[in-house]
């Protein structure tokens, strides 16, 4: 099959254009730096000739609410536009657990507005939503860090790992579209402060975790359970630990 990753050269999309080209798939691993924007629309219609399906694991080089909104509205119109023309039959997107539940967030409207572009498109689909992945803890901590302390919300998180993320894509690659949405998951719900404090602690970091009721998510607040997913997601087998020792190789 000719599959295209929009976002081929990013953390998933490397990942997954690799594991698509080992099944013996032909792939366009598609970004800015390959010649192909979504944007601009340079090199996008080339890319889609004779595409049987297109994953979309692009992400916006800004997270600025108005930049972010731009990016995924812009972007969906004109890759849903450029795939009805080359008739492709199933369209894949990553998105967030929570999107729906989480309208004060920039980032979250800005998913939304990507997923519904999907939905109203005429194209047979499957969004993929995903919770946060473990390489993402970093930048979580970054964003509660004060001084020496970092502020976290008294809530769960279910992380997941990146080579999960791919392993539940290249899963659904493989299926029909499901014209709906599936959630996909880390095996564990942690607290955040303990799944961070662990992140700091195996990477000898010595600033120190509080949970507490003012502290917000990249300035969003949140619920105990509005970044777990609902009834029956699709598990990753990948735990915090083996995440981990899998970094150090
Ligand atoms: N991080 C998390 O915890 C998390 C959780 C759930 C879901 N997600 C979703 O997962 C997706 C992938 O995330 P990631 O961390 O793999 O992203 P990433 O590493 O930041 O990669 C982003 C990709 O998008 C490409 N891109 C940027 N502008 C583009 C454009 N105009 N046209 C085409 N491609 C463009 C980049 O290309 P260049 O390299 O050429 O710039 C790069 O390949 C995102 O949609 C995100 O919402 C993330």
């Amino acid at each position: 099959m000719k599959i295209v990753v929009i976002g081929g050269t990013g953390l998933i999309g490397s990942k997954l254009t690799k594991k698509l080209r080992d099944l013996g798939h032909e792939v366009i691993a598609a970004s800015p730096s390959k010649g192909i924007n979504t944007i601009t629309g340079e090199g996008l219609a080339e890319a889609l000739k004779g595409a049987n399906i297109v994953v979309d694991v692009s992400n916006s080089p800004s997270f600025e609410d108005q930049a972010v909104l731009q990016f995924f509205e812009t972007s969906g119109r004109n890759l849903m536009a450029a795939e009805k023309t080359a008739g492709v039959g199933h369209h894949i997107a990553l998105s967030v657990v929570g999107t729906d539940r989480l309208p004060e967030s920039g980032y979250f409207r800005a998913k939304m507005a990507q997923e519904k572009l999907v939905l109203s498109s005429g194209i047979p689909y499957t969004i993929v939503r995903a919770t946060q992945f473990f390489e993402f803890l970093d930048s979580i901590a970054q964003s509660g860090t004060v001084g020496q302390l970092v502020h976290l919300p008294l809530a769960f998180l279910q992380p997941i790992a990146s080579d999960d993320v791919v392993s539940a894509l290249l899963q659904v690659v493989s299926e029909k579209p499901t014209n709906g949405i599936i959630e996909i998951a880390g095996p564990d719900c942690i607290p955040f402060s303990e799944i961070v404090g662990e992140y700091l602690n195996a990477t000898n970091d010595h600033r120190k975790v509080i949970a507490e009721e003012s502290a917000r998510y990249f300035g969003t607040k949140l619920s105990g359970h509005s970044l777990i997913p609902n009834k029956n997601p699709r598990l990753g087998s990948i735990n915090f630990k083996s995440w981990f020792k899998g970094q150090k190789k």
